[in-house]
C-alpha cells in the first residue's frame, strides 16, 4: 500500500492543496485513501469535518510516538496512504519519512519559494543519512499558470533539475476551485455556477493522480529488482 508524504518546510507550499486535491482524484476511481493529518493547524482534519460526502478517511496524530503505529493501522485499512506535514519540521519529520514511499514536495516556482524550499532538500539529505538510503522525492510545482512559463520559473525548474531533484511533469495549476475546495469539500461537488474552471481543476487533479500511480509503480518494481 503506497505512503505517500507531503513535506516543504516552507509554509504554505500547497502540501494540502495537494493531497486533497490527488486524494479526490483517486476516491474518484472509487481508490480507498487514508490521511493522516499531522499538521497542529488541523488543515486537512478541517476540511474532512465539512467534506461529509467524501469517502476519504481522515485521522489526525501530532505525536511522534505513534505515528508507526497509525501508519501500519491505516495501510492495513486503505489502498493509500497519504500524511500531510506540517509546514515546519518536528520530531514527526524523520519517523514519517523514513516511511514514505515518496515524498512530494510542492513548492512554486518563484526565487523566494526556491530559497525556502532548500531547507526542506537539506533535510531529507540529513534523513537520507540517518537512513543510510535515498528517500524517493518529487517536486510537484504548485500554484502556476497552464500553458504560460515565465523566464524566472524556467530558471528554477532548471535549477532543480541540476540537482537531480526528480519533478512530476503535471503540475498543480493555480484554479479557484482548488481553493474553494479547501474550504471543505469535493471538486465535483463545487457548483459551476459560482467557480470558474472546475472541469478544468478535475482533469487536472486526474492527470497529477494518473503521474502518481506512475511513479508509485516504478518505484515500487524497482524495489522488487533491487531486493531480488
Ligand atoms: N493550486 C492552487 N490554486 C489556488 N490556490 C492554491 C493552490 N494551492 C494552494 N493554494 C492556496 O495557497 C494557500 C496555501 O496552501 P496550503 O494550505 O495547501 O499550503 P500548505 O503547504 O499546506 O501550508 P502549511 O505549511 O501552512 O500547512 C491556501 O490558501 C490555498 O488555498
Ligand atoms: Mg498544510
Amino acid at each position: 500500500m503506497p505512503i505517500i508524504a507531503a513535506f516543504n518546510s516552507k509554509g504554505g507550499s500547497a502540501k494540502s492543496t495537494a493531497l486533497i486535491a490527488l486524494a479526490d482524484a483517486l476516491a474518484r476511481r472509487e481508490a480507498t485513501v487514508s490521511v493522516i493529518d499531522t499538521d497542529p493547524q488541523r488543515t486537512i482534519a478541517h476540511w474532512r469535518e465539512k467534506a461529509v460526502s467524501s469517502p476519504i478517511r481522515v485521522v489526525e496524530e501530532t505525536n511522534s510516538a505513534n505515528i508507526h503505529r497509525l501508519i501500519r493501522e491505516e495501510s492495513s485499512r486503505s489502498a493509500w496512504v497519504f500524511i500531510d506535514m506540517a509546514g515546519f519540521t518536528s520530531d514527526m519529520r524523520t519517523p514519517i519519512i523514513s516511511r514514505a514511499d515518496l515524498v512530494i514536495i510542492p513548492m512554486q516556482p518563484s526565487p523566494e519559494d526556491a530559497r525556502l524550499a532548500a531547507a526542506a532538500f537539506a533535510y531529507i539529505a540529513t534523513d537520507e543519512e540517518t537512513l543510510g538510503r535515498p528517500i524517493e522525492r518529487r517536486v510537484l510545482w504548485a500554484r502556476t499558470t497552464p500553458n504560460f512559463v515565465t523566464r524566472v520559473e524556467r530558471k528554477i525548474r532548471d535549477e532543480v533539475e541540476e540537482n537531480n531533484i526528480p519533478a512530476f511533469t503535471t503540475h498543480l495549476h493555480e484554479r479557484s476551485a482548488y481553493k474553494a475546495m479547501m474550504v471543505g469539500t469535493t471538486l465535483a461537488e463545487l457548483d459551476p455556477a459560482e467557480y470558474n474552471g472546475i472541469d478544468k481543476a478535475i482533469i487536472n487533479s486526474d492527470l497529477l493522480a494518473a503521474e502518481l500511480i506512475e511513479n508509485v509503480m516504478e518505484i515500487q518494481n524497482r524495489k522488487k529488482e533491487n531486493a531480488a
